[in-house]
């Protein structure tokens, strides 16, 4: 079923905050409908808010690691090697700006060894650097693996829903792994080392397709903000006892941070 679900999340591609709506209608956090805010549980992005993020036009979204780098899930491309077929679009809050940044892709890597089970992540080149736009430092040990987390995109927010035109976000707590695998939660589907849970147990907040490859991140001791997470799969979204499922950056920082010196920073 895990195997399942993560090769759906890949044919659609990726995500960003979802929340609830029909599925969630028990939940506490899900009661409203979708009001102004249009996420249950999450609202919309101030402009300039997260720099860093990034909407990739194959659906997925991403987050700036240098200025010619984006981290995203490997779900959401098809090889190691040179591609110049991807779009990348940064510095806005609203995908149809005027002011919107756009770069072409000129090549990407995807985390060796990926099958669709764990090694969920990938690095796309840019065509040239970005400037003027902060990175988001990936987490190098797991001293941030735990707390509140914030999450960003533009997928849909709710289960089924439409890919959105302004960025959405919402927060979201840490779920241990033991918990996530327990019988009422992904009963073992979780691979504890490379992947890092978040959600309400009542769910109503969560991402959703077309966010994913985009970061799960947090403040680290110096008040910036450090990625903790890639947005990878989950069962439906914001549903109760079914938390989001990241791509564990901790784990995997020095293999990005390696991909990433190879390519050419
Ligand atoms: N792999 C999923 C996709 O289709 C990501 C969705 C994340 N789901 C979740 N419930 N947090 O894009």
């Amino acid at each position: 079923m895990a195997r399942w679900r993560r090769m759906m999340g890949g044919l659609a591609a990726a995500l960003t905050v979802a929340a609830m709506g029909t599925v969630m209608q028990t939940s506490p956090a899900a009661a409203a409908d979708d009001g102004p805010q249009k996420v249950v549980g999450g609202s919309r992005a101030n402009q300039g808010d997260f720099p860093f993020m990034v909407r990739l036009s194959m659906g997925c979204g991403g987050a700036l690691y240098s200025p010619t780098l984006v981290l995203t899930a490997a779900h959401c491309v098809n090889r190691t090697g040179t591609n110049t077929s991807i779009t990348a679009t940064l510095g806005v809050v609203d995908l149809n700006s005027s002011s919107k940044i756009t770069r072409k892709s000129n090549y990407v890597y995807r985390a060796p060894g990926y099958n669709g089970n764990g090694k969920d992540w990938a690095l796309i080149r840019l065509s040239s650097p970005v400037t003027g736009l902060a990175t988001l430092p990936i987490a190098t040990t797991t001293a941030y693996d735990s707390g509140t987390f914030t999450v960003a995109g533009w997928g849909a927010t709710r289960e089924g829903g439409a890919q959105q035109r302004y960025l959405m976000t919402a927060t979201v707590p840490f779920v241990s792994d033991a918990t996530c695998n327990s019988s009422s939660m992904y009963n073992g589907e979780v691979i504890p080392s490379d992947e890092i849970c978040a959600g309400y147990t009542q769910g109503g907040v969560d991402t959703c397709q077309g966010d994913s490859g985009g970061p799960m991140f947090r403040r680290d001791a110096a008040n910036a903000w450090i990625q903790v997470g890639i947005v990878s799969w989950g069962d439906g979204c914001a549903r109760p006892n079914k938390p989001g499922v990241y791509t564990q950056v901790s784990y995997f920082s020095s293999s990005i941070a390696s991909a990433a010196a190879s390519l050419g920073g």
